[in-house]
């Protein structure tokens, strides 16, 4: 475990440079898993809130859930704190939302483009579970690196062995305790610092406070004594620079809600996770020192303020030092715009901002000129890649109320599409519309802004199909083979790239067997 006083590790690309203090991470795991308590507790550490609480009202909106969707729905937005920035211990964070519960939605993967690292917080009498594997999964695609924290040890846990193993079967990965935990639930004494041979001990009697630490601790108890030997010759030992490349992840047990394990789990995360990574784009990657600004935005999130129809793009910053009142040009397009409202989000609070860097994330108010996936640069033509489109696991036939107005439909549903609401498909046969999410919620935002904001009225009907695939082949011919033979399935997207659309995953998989010279990808890179 790292010493808590050690500055961030220096990373020789960024010595010196603001960048190299930047800390752009995610918390992923399955909801409940404690993601909102931990938030909570680290924003502690880190001094920007001073009650706590103050982030589980959120969690406590969520059982008031039927006001909060009514206000989702009239006004199309998601009522999550998205980017919260903080420091501590010398170094600057920017801990990303993962949109969870409900307004679980293709943001919340997207979000996972955006960062540098992750935590994974794991329930300790859970394990591994659904929605934690998923995100696992994309943030495998660009190998970000994964910090575990093994939560609710104050609650009866499966065995720490039982739950290593399952993380490393489960995800193919090396996982390295760092601390080890005595007994769970009633019995939970602490955990035991690997490292430093250090005690930490659990006292459940004031949540308030950080548990007593004891130093050079001499461990009595035999069993313990032996596990712990166990332990140490059993895992393999912290490697900075496989965790860095995302094979290895360092292991914490403790209780979000007690406070425990919290701190080390900052400490590790400001002395080892990556400052920001160059960033792939064409025709070349960007390095973080370079002096001009880029950055490419990520999430649109529409009417956050109620009294203003206006849009906050979020944008991540790649490279440059970023002023208010830069212009920037956005690529595609060649519009410029005049940056002067840039706004840093704390967690409680929103800020305009004079001046940001690589790793930060910027919001910037627009009327809807941003888009998900565009690139911002200081004039030059580059395109960052890697913000992908997933495809989506609910799927919704679109009826049109007044069939006069399918010209206003389609351009609506393209739009929303653009802006990375929602997903849609046309039909190759019959031309429907079919609309695609990742979370349920956003069926409700699609269907309450196309009537708000284009006076359409339309019913989403289940659709014939389950799931959807993009496809393509080595040759024309066998792509337009591969169409012809499957044109009840056939649809386009947005960008008339075909999209094949299965009605459940066993006809996928069957239709997959069955053409091998076609390739199926859930996801798919915005163009
Ligand atoms: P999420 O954002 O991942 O969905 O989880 P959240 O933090 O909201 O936590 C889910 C529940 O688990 C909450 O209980 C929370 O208090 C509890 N929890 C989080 N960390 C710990 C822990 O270390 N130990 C124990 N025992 N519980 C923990 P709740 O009943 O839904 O809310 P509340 O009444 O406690 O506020």
């Amino acid at each position: 475990m790292p010493d808590s006083a050690a500055l961030p590790a220096s990373d020789a690309r960024l010595a010196g440079h603001p960048a190299g203090l930047r800390r752009t991470f995610a918390i992923i795991s399955h909801p409940d898993a404690g993601k909102t308590t931990l938030t909570e507790k680290l924003l502690l550490f880190g001094g920007a809130i001073h009650v706590a609480g103050a982030v589980k009202a959120r969690g406590e909106a969520r059982r008031a859930r039927s006001d909060w969707m009514k206000i989702e729905q009239q006004r199309g937005i998601s009522v999550t704190t998205s980017v919260m920035h903080f420091e501590y211990g010398g170094a600057v964070f920017n801990l990303l939302d993962t949109p969870g519960h409900e307004d679980f939605s293709e943001d919340t993967y997207r979000t996972l483009t955006a960062v540098d690292s992750a935590v994974m917080v794991i329930d300790a009498a859970k394990g591994i579970e659904a929605r934690t594997r998923k995100l696992f999964e994309i943030c495998r695609l660009r190998d970000v690196p994964i910090i575990t924290f093994i939560n609710k040890l104050d609650r009866e846990s499966k065995d720490p062995i039982e739950l290593l193993d399952e993380v490393a079967s489960t995800l193919a990965l090396d996982v390295s305790p760092m601390t080890w935990p005595t007994g769970s639930g009633q019995n939970f004494k602490g955990t035991y610092d690997l490292a430093n041979n250090r005690m930490l001990v659990f006292d459940n009697t004031d949540r308030s406070r950080i548990g007593e630490v004891i130093e050079n601790y001499q461990i009595a108890d035999s069993n313990f004594a032996e596990e712990v030997e166990l332990v140490r010759a059993g895992y393999p030992a912290f490697d900075l620079e496989s965790y860095r490349a995302g094979h290895l992840s360092p292991v914490f047990f403790g209780s979000a809600y007690n406070n425990f394990g919290v701190k080390e789990l900052l400490d590790a995360i400001a002395a080892w996770a990556p400052p920001p990574r160059p960033q792939p784009a064409e025709p070349r990657p960007i390095e973080p020192t370079e002096p001009k600004v880029s950055g490419f935005v990520f999430k649109v999130q529409a009417n956050m303020d109620p009294n203003h129809r206006d849009r906050i793009a979020f944008l991540r910053l790649c490279s440059g030092k970023f002023r208010r009142g830069m212009k920037l040009t956005q690529m595609g397009t060649s519009k410029t715009l005049s940056v002067n409202s840039p706004i840093l989000f704390f967690a409680r609070e929103r800020e305009i901002v004079d001046e940001a860097w690589p790793g930060d994330i910027i919001g910037i108010p627009n009327h809807g000129v941003l888009r998900v996936g565009d690139t911002l640069t200081e004039g030059e033509t580059l395109k960052i890649t890697g913000i992908p489109n997933f495809a989506p696991e609910i799927l919704r036939r679109v009826r049109l109320e007044d069939p006069m107005k399918s010209k206003q439909l389609r351009r609506a549903l393209e739009d929303l599409a653009e802006e990375g609401v929602t997903q849609v498909f046309r039909r190759v046969i019959g031309g429907d519309h079919i609309v695609g999410v990742v979370g349920e919620l956003q069926l409700d935002v699609l269907k309450t802004r196309v009537e708000a904001e284009y006076n359409v009225l339309i019913d989403l009907e289940p659709a014939p199909f389950e799931t959807a695939r993009w496809i393509s082949a080595e040759t024309k011919a066998d792509l337009e083979a591969f169409m012809s033979a499957n044109r009840g399935g056939m649809s386009e997207d947005r960008d008339g790239s075909p999209v094949f659309l299965a009605r459940n995953a066993w006809e996928l998989g069957y239709t997959a067997e069955k053409s091998p010279k076609v390739k199926f990808s859930d996801i798919r890179e915005r163009s």
